[in-house]
């Protein structure tokens, strides 16, 4: 459930009309719901408080999905946690009040520095994803008397997702090592007086909707705990990852929280660990709208009616990446049938194509509408392409609303650049 919903033929975001930011902001501009983010991690945090084998689990938010300094702080003021994979990330984090205790580093290619940061800081836990990693880290550690907590990041070779793009738990993906060589490493971490190795971590992919691959993930990162207990290891954290699907209004919604946390409790059952989750989209995605304006309709003679909005994809490139669907609302949706568009941004690539043959409302230029569900990867992978101004970021908490991140000037844009001094005027 969220907060965005037409009430007397305009939509609104809680008690403001997304209207009213258009106007005041402009287009394009990201809104997200303080109730509907509330509401979402409550309903996680209830579904995993529900199951006796999850007691004690511990939320730490994707920063990845979201990282704007006002969701996090809302999600902070809850008691989540944060999941992050790069300094910037955990800056953020720590910035909107998540204290370090409480955010895990996660990461295919940390940096030595940002080891080192997180060290520094003290992070909660690093979930270390290669050998090479393991010893930079011993290293490190060593270097400054620390003792850090890890967990090895097993790679179940089972893929999943909504998309062969943000598939990670393949076999032949990038993530984590083998169940083979997580054994061996953890073998090596236990053995080393700089590190305090804590458990296992797992993160298979995003937009699941079928929870069995997930299952089976689980099932395979406990038959290593009980395999690593049985040689003596101390194994107390399991970070079972992200990965619940969002529903976008294109098909069946998926599984809930609720059923998650189940399958998710069934395989810790009886292992008496702390688990760890990461979820990132089930929180964020439907927290979020794009808003954006018509800028005309072309139609052309075969019929294709183009509309061409002033959003493109360097604003939200999920669909050019992904092929992913989100709902397209009109702001005040007007009387008519519905018109087969091919919905477009300005940007100058193909694949500038938000949707083909949607039907919609009738538009005309002018006209606002919302991209839905765009609460989660969709701020945070924007870009400057064409140079295009980022969109700004508005938060709406009941009747209140302010700008959580303004929309940059043009001179801010040039600004950036340097001219090299043989080239100066
Ligand atoms: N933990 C780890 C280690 C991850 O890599 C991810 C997402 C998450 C947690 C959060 O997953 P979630 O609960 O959000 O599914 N840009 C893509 C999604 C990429 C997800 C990458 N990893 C998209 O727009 O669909």
């Amino acid at each position: 459930m969220n907060h965005f919903d037409l009430r007397d033929g305009r939509l609104f975001c809680e008690g403001v009309a997304l209207e009213t930011i258009a106007e005041e902001v402009g287009t394009p501009a990201y809104v997200y719901s303080a109730a509907t983010l509330r509401r979402h991690y409550a309903v996680f945090r209830d579904a995993l408080a529900a199951e006796p084998a999850l007691a004690g689990a511990f939320i730490a938010f994707a920063v990845k999905a979201n990282s704007n300094q006002a969701v996090l702080a809302i999600l902070a003021r809850l008691g989540a946690g944060a999941d992050t994979v790069s300094e910037g990330e955990i800056r953020r984090a720590l910035a909107a009040g998540i204290p370090a205790e409480r955010i895990v580093f996660s990461g295919v290619g940390k940096s030595q520095a940002e080891l080192a940061f997180a060290l520094g800081v003290g992070v909660r836990e690093i979930n270390v994803e290669s050998e090479p990693e393991l010893l930079t880290l011993s290293r490190l550690a060593a270097a400054r008397g620390a003792r850090p907590d890890l967990a090895i990041r097993v790679n179940p070779d089972i893929g999943a997702g909504g998309h062969a793009k943000i598939t990670t738990g393949a076999g032949e993906s990038k993530f984590g090592v083998s169940l083979r060589e997580a054994a061996r490493l953890y073998a090596l971490a236990s053995a080393d007086p700089h590190l305090n190795v804590r458990g296992l971590a797992c993160h298979i992919g995003s937009q699941i909707t079928d929870l069995s691959p997930l299952a089976a993930a689980y099932g395979r990162l406990a038959d290593l705990t009980r395999e690593l207990r049985a040689s003596g290891y101390r194994v107390d954290r399991l970070d079972l990852g992200g990965g619940l699907g969002a529903p976008y209004f294109n098909s069946p919604d998926p599984p809930g929280p609720d059923a998650f946390a189940r399958v998710a409790a069934a395989a810790v059952k009886g292992l008496d660990v702390e688990a760890t989750f990461e979820p990132g989209r089930v929180i964020a995605a439907n927290a979020g709208v794009l808003l954006a304006r018509v800028e005309h309709i072309h139609a052309r003679p075969d019929g294709r009616r183009f509309l061409v909005l002033d959003a493109g994809m360097n604003d939200l490139m999920r669909p050019a990446l992904y092929e992913s669907f989100h709902d397209i609302r009109p702001l005040a949706p007007r009387p008519g049938p519905a018109l087969a568009y091919d919905v477009v941004g300005p940007v100058c690539e193909t694949t500038d194509t938000f949707a083909k043959s949607r039907l919609l409302a009738p538009l005309e230029a002018g006209d606002l509408v919302a991209f839905m569900t765009a609460g989660a990867y969709g701020a945070v992978m924007a870009n400057e392409y064409n140079s295009r101004r980022l969109a700004p970021e508005v938060l709406v908490d009941g009747a209140r609303w302010a700008v959580v991140r303004p929309r940059p000037t043009y001179d801010d844009l040039i600004a950036r650049d340097r001219l090299p001094p043989w080239l100066g005027a």
